[in-house]
């Protein structure tokens, strides 16, 4: 298959080492970073795409998910598309999260918060229980 100029390939990036360990031994996968959203050990432009999900509500503060959402925007080429899928706050999410971090983003907020970031052409998509965003880097 035709796959264009440059290989496409996918690379994980995952905080816990343990998972890290999971995920090239249990699931084979290939390309996997341990690394912090917020401080993306990557470089600028390096891809096409970046998707989060369920990881944005895991980062321990707003300050940090706002870092994250800047160097997503910072390690993607121009026009390139970020995707993120997430929970909605709520007793069942707080349940679920009982001695792990949950620091819930309010749809409009995140919209805003990826707009200031740099994003553009975001798209919100509200479900039962969560939301998806869609941005662009400009
Ligand atoms: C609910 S799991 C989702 C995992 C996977 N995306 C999925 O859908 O199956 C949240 C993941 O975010 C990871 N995580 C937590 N803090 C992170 C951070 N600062 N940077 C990157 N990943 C983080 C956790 O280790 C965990 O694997």
């Amino acid at each position: 298959m035709e796959l264009g100029r440059r290989a496409r390939s996918v690379t994980s990036l995952e905080y816990s080492h343990k998972f890290c360990v999971d995920l090239r031994l249990k699931i084979g996968a290939q390309n996997v970073v341990q690394g912090d959203a917020a401080i993306l050990p990557f470089a600028s432009g390096a891809f096409t795409a970046a998707i989060a999900v369920l990881v944005l509500h895991h980062l321990r503060s707003v300050e940090a998910q706002d870092r994250a959402f800047a160097e997503i925007y910072r390690v993607l080429e121009p026009g390139g598309v970020f995707v993120a899928l997430e929970v909605d706050d709520g007793w069942l999410t707080r349940v679920a999260h009982f001695r792990s971090t949950l620091v819930a983003l309010a749809p409009k907020s995140a919209e805003e918060r990826v707009r200031a970031a740099g994003f553009s052409k975001i798209e919100l998509t509200s479900r039962s229980g969560g939301f998806r965003l869609r941005a662009e880097r400009s």
